[in-house]
């Protein structure tokens, strides 16, 4: 007796939520595949019948875009039209608006109602380059790496000072998703030079360069800013060179000489002895510097010159000597940092600041 009476209760429930869902909410319109371009206007459209009060949502992938008509997105080219329709204004490439939409009315009872859209934002070619500038010697080889984004998909193509590249035993020519690669093996003198990798689709052009170079790279400098002595300071860097290095080229100043007199000091120029040859690709470098103020800052740029020439000349390093009465402060300092990066202004405070508890403490 129970179990029928259960199967009339199921019956009956079933037939509640059938006949709410009849008089329940109904789309009018359908979900379609869009395919547009970049910066388009486009409508995805959504009519209900019998909203009542239930919540419509607009979703992208599990992302809520509106809820009711409240725009929940930030993205200020969503809005709502004439009811519930989603219109997106400028559409954008790839990861901006491509994907998956979905008009959604959950009513609680049953499954959720869904009419669901896919966008494809088609778009022109753009590269990007990790190194637009690639360091090799003769006997060794080159990778050269352009990661293009395009919707419909690019046909990428190689040149060497403007003339197109094909494939040869040394040379060759490889895509892995969007990454393509040039890589010359064994590289002789003639493959130095200037590279391009451009890309083609159908909405357009683009190009992006490629240096392929025997000089040294930049030196990247691996002291301590900060000095162990008053007077003395050794400067360490390190250059990338495939052939020894022939000569080396230092420029050091000092910053603020004293805080009424804020101009730099006179650039002093160092010829620096070409290290003995590293076997290996990085030349590590020390060079110690006398005489120099107590407590004062300075900044230093190095250049490199192999068989190929010289190298370009290296970002600002900025080191300190220990103690001194004039202090200098940061932000007496920061005007004059013209060349610095914010990296290096932090650098500064930081100097300044250990200076500042070295002087009190
Ligand atoms: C493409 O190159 C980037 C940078 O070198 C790398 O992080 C990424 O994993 C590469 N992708 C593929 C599919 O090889
Ligand atoms: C490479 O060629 C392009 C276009 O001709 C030019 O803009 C760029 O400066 C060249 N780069 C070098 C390093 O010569
Ligand atoms: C600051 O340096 C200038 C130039 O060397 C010098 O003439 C001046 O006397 C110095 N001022 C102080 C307070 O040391």
């Amino acid at each position: 007796m129970e179990v029928s009476w259960l199967v009339l209760a199921a019956i009956f429930i079933a037939a509640h939520a059938q006949n709410n869902r009849n008089d329940g909410p109904r789309f009018l319109s359908r979900g379609h595949s869009f395919r547009t371009v970049v910066g388009d206007t486009l409508l995805l459209p959504c009519q209900v019948q019998n909203l009542g009060s239930l919540v419509l949502l607009w979703r992208r992938g599990p992302a809520v875009l509106t809820a009711a008509s409240l725009m929940v997105t930030r993205d200020e080219r969503f809005r709502l039209v004439d009811g519930y329709n989603l219109q997106i204004t400028d559409v954008g490439p790839q990861r901006g608006h491509s994907g998956r939409y979905a008009c959604t009315v959950d009513n609680g009872v049953g499954a959720p109602l869904v009419a669901e859209f896919q966008l494809q934002v088609l778009y022109p070619p753009e590269i990007t380059v990790e190194r637009s500038w690639v360091h090799t010697g003769e006997g060794f080889r080159a990778e050269l790496l352009c990661t293009v984004l395009a919707d419909p998909p690019a046909e990428v193509t190689w040149y060497q000072n403007s003339f197109p590249l094909s494939a040869s035993e040394r040379v060759t020519m490889s895509a892995r998703g969007n990454n393509h690669t040039l890589l010359i093996a064994n590289v002789q003198p003639e493959d130095f030079g200037n590279y391009s990798c451009v890309a083609d689709n159908s909405l357009g052009r683009a190009r992006q360069h490629v240096e392929v170079s025997g000089r040294p790279g930049p030196a990247r400098f691996t002291s301590a800013p900060l000095a162990r002595s008053h007077t003395r300071y050794v400067l360490a860097f390190a250059v990338d060179s495939y052939p020894p290095l022939d000569e080396l080229r230092l420029l050091y100043r000092q910053l603020a000489i004293n805080e009424s007199f804020q101009q730099p000091g006179r650039w002093h120029d160092v010829v620096i002895p070409a290290p003995a040859p590293a076997g290996s690709l990085t030349h590590r470098v020390t060079h110690e510097l006398r005489g120099l103020e107590p407590g004062a800052v300075y900044e230093s740029i190095v250049q490199a010159k192999n068989r190929y020439g010289w190298n370009e000349v290296s970002d600002i390093f900025q080191f300190h000597t220990l103690g001194g009465t004039h202090t200098a402060h940061a932000d007496e300092l920061t005007p004059m940092f013209s060349s610095s990066t914010r990296k290096q202004l932090t650098k500064s405070i930081i100097l300044a600041l250990y200076t500042f508890l070295t002087y009190f403490i």
